[in-house]
């Protein structure tokens, strides 16, 4: 069987860890080629390694998504080496500290959370719809959300840099539907990563504590993210654009009767 993305050019940024490594194993075992982008050099080529050892095919790049040019080059890259684009993966993004609370938060935090989460996906949505276009068209553009993108989940600043992305996934699709190029976003509640500081990840307590609040009962793994994110870039999604579409075990839809 052919898998879900074979012989399609996917680029992932933050791909150096969590979620980002996981979409490249699970894209590669899908038959993509895999452009895999972080800003620590090291992380990504671990990442790569861990792929080729999978016997999946990837290339891994150090760039600073903040920095327009170096994702512009990053695309550039990938089609130098690969010819095309089929898939950009936007999913590098920070937090600030865990537990930090809305009047607490600095304006460097804002700067980062803004600069990271938003400018950072703002520029590899440029990148790609001009390669896009370049090609005649098509091409698929997914971004990692947040469920805090679409209720209040704590971190109130940090939940502000995902209701952007989630506000321009729909504003873009709109946009550039026209050209046959889709935008989806996935959006993740609590994954065991390095991301926070790792305190998830750490801490079976935390871990346990935070299940108890999803109806599904469990924190989300990395590889459920990436699933998702496999599925929107797929052609099994060629007829959805505008969608961001929650990994949460149900966190998102409610409170559980009788909890
Ligand atoms: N882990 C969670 O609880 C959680 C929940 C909801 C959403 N998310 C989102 O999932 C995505 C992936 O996070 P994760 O949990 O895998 O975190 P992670 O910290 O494990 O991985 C993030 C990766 O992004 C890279 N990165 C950071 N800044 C970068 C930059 N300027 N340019 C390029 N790469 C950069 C890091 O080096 C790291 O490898 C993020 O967008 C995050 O906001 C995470």
């Amino acid at each position: 069987m052919q898998g879900l993305l074979h012989g399609k050019v996917c680029v992932i940024t933050g791909a150096g860890s969590g979620v980002g490594r996981a979409a490249c194993l699970l894209f590669a075992e899908h038959g993509a080629k895999v452009v895999a982008a972080d800003i620590d050099t090291a992380a990504v080529e671990e990442t790569v390694a861990a792929v080729a050892a999978d016997g999946g095919e990837a290339l891994a790049v150090q760039c600073d998504v903040t920095d327009a040019a170096s994702v512009d080059a990053l695309v550039a890259q990938a089609v130098a080496t690969f010819d095309r684009l089929d898939v950009m993966y936007n999913n590098a993004g920070v937090t600030t500290q865990p537990g930090q609370t809305f009047m607490d938060a600095s304006d460097a935090d804002l700067e980062k959370l803004t600069a990271v989460n938003v400018g950072g996906v703002i520029h590899g949505c440029k990148a790609a719809i001009r390669q896009f276009e370049a090609q005649g068209g098509g091409g698929a553009i997914v971004i990692t959300a947040s469920v805090a993108g679409l209720i209040g989940f704590g971190g109130v600043v940090y939940g502000s840099s995902k209701g952007a992305v989630t506000s321009l996934t729909r504003g873009l699709a709109l946009e550039v539907a026209g050209r046959g190029i889709r935008v989806n976003s996935v959006c993740p509640a609590a994954m065991p990563t390095n991301f926070g500081g790792g305190v998830l990840k750490a801490s079976e307590a935390a871990q346990q504590h935070t299940a108890a609040y999803h109806p599904l009962g469990r924190v989300v793994e990395p590889r459920e993210c990436a699933a998702a994110a496999l599925f929107l870039a797929s052609d099994l999604a060629a007829n959805i654009t505008g969608v961001n579409l929650p990994v949460d075990g149900g966190l998102s839809a409610g409170k559980p009767l009788g909890r």
